[in-house]
């Protein structure tokens, strides 16, 4: 499955100098995630320190992975940059696009014809540019990044944002868009604002129906779906290193709903259990040559409140196993209030659907403990009240469970087994009667319930648990079920009582599986021709922009003054519009239709200068297009917050937008506008976006001496014939000048390749 020893080697060799330079720069003990992040510095030792929080840092991840929704636009932007193999080792994982409906294996080849050209699409990029592809049914990214590629210190960035879920194998893995992968894979380095830390200190032990998932569930409940914004989660205690390598995954992976930059655990024998076990015994062995620096210093954990910005202890031996729901996954109930908490809320306590699987949950041991659960309810004359679904997390998950029996014991339920896929967790799911919207409750073990989450259904009401409570409330039909107190009437009238589950960690007889679903990419790439279909509507190669013409921008057409908050939501959305992540055209008719319009307070709907009329954003900005005017979006505090999505810069690039003017930016989507080749702007004087009128032309000046920290000049040219003249602002460094100057940061890479 090449994952590369060789390099992760490397990664190891270079630890030892560098963490001492880091401690003696920093002069106290370093915390894991100190390490991780000192290790991988772009420039290598560590020569200064930096402010947690505030320093933005280059860095250098050791690996990249992908799914098949958000590597379109990543690898048909790196097809961009000219480089014959990707710069470090990356994969890309066929998951989000295949929908639940009767069965893994029905649905797996209906997702086969429906989405054929993107898969195939994206497999030929793959074999070509030397990365790692794992086909539709091979598994749920962050499950097979876990059995594969994921090593203690390391650091992954992924284009997903549970790729943190590598934080139970000890990487700090974090999620990031596709311009970020592209980069990373065009041997760029990677910027991040250095973490702040926040440690959770686990004691006691887990034991009964509590598991890993609680610990999250809690811990979200305490911290909330904002609580770990720009810090990186630590665990460490007794409590940690009782647990499997998959339940530290399953905690690490819910880090992304409290927000978190990502979660990691310090390197310890249920680790290098699940190396051994998933047949990297090489990669255990080298993780043991250099153990000491793969967790905190000593004196760390014996003084945590010294070191982390935020403290939190968790006794594990106390904690209950719990529901978080609906609607958010901070709202933490345990399940001995479950039933109080739901009368008073009005939640409906009929349980519709029990689903068990996604990339928190799916583990060899997740299946083991949910079957315990599944196995006494038919040995126990029960009748599953609810449906089930399982996804199992990866085919080596799946084939190893179906030989050990656990399959069968859930089909014995009446379970239906979905494909190793995301399915009803990205809302990949064809529930019967969904469309009625209908008021219901659901119980499952993923990560997120926002309402429409998993079936489009504003009205089903999501629980997130985890599969082995799940297991238990499906079987019993009931939201207020407790099962560790509460009994069940069987088949025969006979009350019964679920036992705590029983599973395994690891396989008895170890992992197996007969096709992985890994094809490998060719050796030499270079013969390896992509074909995309002209007329496709999903995908479309990209043309590269157009170089800067070395004069100042005049004429510019004001094509909107976004009013309040203007997210990368409202200027690229997402829902129905996923499906053309690939096409930069055709999604980009949703260019910016969320931004409210500060002259009729009206949501896509603005003037065209050219003809007085109103009409939609997208289609007003062609109409500039066609007549080769260029145009100017002008916006308020803030702008382009949310989420790291590319789109949001490239669609206005595309449709011929020059520059974006704002009171504030959202720095990675400033970051995102300037790699792309726009022009992002603040205003000197913020109350100069007062100044700007419906029926603007603006120049902007000062380009042909664009320098950095000088300002720019903006004339507004008004319809009455009056003029006024502003200050704009920028943060461009010379480097990101020169992004302009060529028409985007890639051209400036393909360049330096023919060179
Ligand atoms: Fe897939 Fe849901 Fe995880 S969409 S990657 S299973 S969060």
């Amino acid at each position: 499955m090449a994952f590369d020893i060789e390099m992760i080697k490397k990664v190891y060799s270079r630890y030892e100098e560098r963490v001492n330079a880091a401690r003696s720069l920093v002069n106290k003990p370093l915390t894991l995630s100190e390490k991780i992040l000192y290790t991988h510095l772009w420039d290598g030792n560590a020569t200064e320190t930096y402010d947690r929080g505030v320093s933005y840092v280059d860095f250098a991840p050791d690996r990249v992975a992908m799914q098949d929704a958000t590597a379109q636009m990543a690898l048909l932007q790196f097809m961009q940059a000219g480089r014959p193999q990707a710069a470090v080792p990356s994969t890309v994982h066929c998951d989000h696009l295949i929908q639940a409906k009767e069965g893994a294996q029905v649905d797996l080849q209906r997702a086969n014809t429906e989405s054929k050209e993107v898969f195939n699409f994206l497999g030929s990029v793959a074999n070509k540019y030397g990365i790692g592809f794992w086909k539709p049914g091979a598994g749920i990214i962050h499950q097979v990044v876990l059995e594969n590629y994921a090593f203690p210190g390391g650091m992954m960035i992924g284009t997903d944002s549970h790729t943190v879920n590598a934080g139970g194998l000890g990487m700090l893995a974090i999620g990031v868009g596709g311009a970020d992968a592209c980069d990373v894979m065009a041997g760029l380095p990677w910027e991040l604002k250095f973490p702040k830390l926040i440690g959770v200190k686990l004691t006691g032990k887990l034991s009964g129906w509590t598991s890993p998932k609680d610990v999250i569930l809690k811990v979200a409940g305490i911290l909330t779906v904002k609580g770990g914004t720009g810090a990186v989660v630590e665990y460490f205690g007794e409590g940690a290193q009782s647990m499997s390598c998959t339940g530290k995954g399953t905690i690490c992976n819910m880090g992304a709903e409290i927000g978190a930059t990502t979660s990691t655990f310090g390197y310890d024998e249920s680790m290098e259990r699940y190396l051994r076990a998933t047949g990297r015994a090489d990669v255990a062995d080298a993780a043991n040559a250099v153990k000491e620096h793969l967790t905190a210093d000593a004196e760390v954990y014996a003084n945590p409140e010294l070191y982390f910005d935020q403290l939190i202890e968790i006794n594990l031996s106390e904690l209950e196993p719990s529901l978080n729901g609906p609607f958010t996954p901070d709202l933490y109930t345990p399940v001995s209030r479950m039933r109080e908490e739901a009368a008073k809320n009005g939640w409906p306590t009929k349980v519709e659907w029990g689903l068990i699987g996604s990339c928190t949950n799916s583990s060899y041991e997740d299946l083991s403990r949910a079957a315990s659960i599944a196995k006494q309810a038919v040995d126990k004359g029960l009748v599953t009240k609810a449906e089930f679904g399982i996804n199992p997390g990866s085919e080596q998950v799946r084939y190893t469970a179906d030989r050990d029996g656990l399959l069968k014991t859930f089909e014995d339920l009446n379970a239906t087994i979905f494909t190793n896929a995301c399915g009803p967790c990205i809302g990949m799911w064809d529930r019967v009667g969904a469309e009625k919207q209908e008021k219901n409750t659901i119980v499952h073990s993923f990560n997120r319930n926002f309402a429409k989450r998993a079936d489009g259904n504003p009205n089903t009401f999501a629980f997130v648990a985890s599969p082995e409570i799940v297991a238990a409330i499906a079987i019993s039909g009931d939201l207020g079920f407790n099962p560790l107190t509460d009994t069940l009437t069987n088949a025969h009238g006979e009350q019964v009582k679920l036992d705590p589950p029983t599973g395994d960690e690891l396989p008895e007889k170890g992992f197996a599986v007969e096709d992985a679903g890994y094809q490998a990419p060719a050796e030499d790439g270079s013969s390896v021709v992509i074909d995309v279909n002209p007329d496709s509507d999903r995908l479309q190669l990209l043309e590269p922009f157009a170089a800067w013409e070395g004069t100042d921008l005049k004429g510019l057409k004001l094509l909107i003054k976004a009013k309040g908050k203007c997210t990368t939501d409202h200027i690229s959305m997402a829902g129905p519009w996923l499906k053309y992540r690939g096409h930069l055209d055709n999604i980009s008719n949703n260019m910016l239709i969320g931004a409210v319009n500060y002259f009729n307070e009206k949501t896509d709907s603005v003037k065209n200068q050219l003809t007085g009329e109103y009409g939609p954003v997208p289609a007003t900005q062609r109409v500039y297009k066609v007549a080769g005017i260029g145009s100017i979006v002008v916006g308020d505090e803030n702008y382009g917050e949310g989420s790291s999505r590319e789109h949001a810069a490239m669609e206005p690039r595309h449709l011929g937008v020059r520059a974006v003017l704002v009171k504030s930016f959202a720095r990675i989507h400033e970051t995102n506008l300037k790699k792309q080749g726009m022009l992002g702007l603040t205003f000197a004087n913020k109350e100069d976006y007062d100044k700007i009128q419906e029926d603007d032309t603006i120049d902007i000046l000062g380009l042909t001496t664009f320098t950095p920290g000088q300002p720019l000049t903006l004339v507004l040219h008004h319809l009455d014939g009056t003029e006024d003249q502003i200050l704009a602002n920028h943060t461009y460094n010379a480097q990101q000048i020169e992004w302009f100057k060529e028409g985007g940061a890639l051209n400036i890479i393909r360049k330096n390749q023919v060179k």
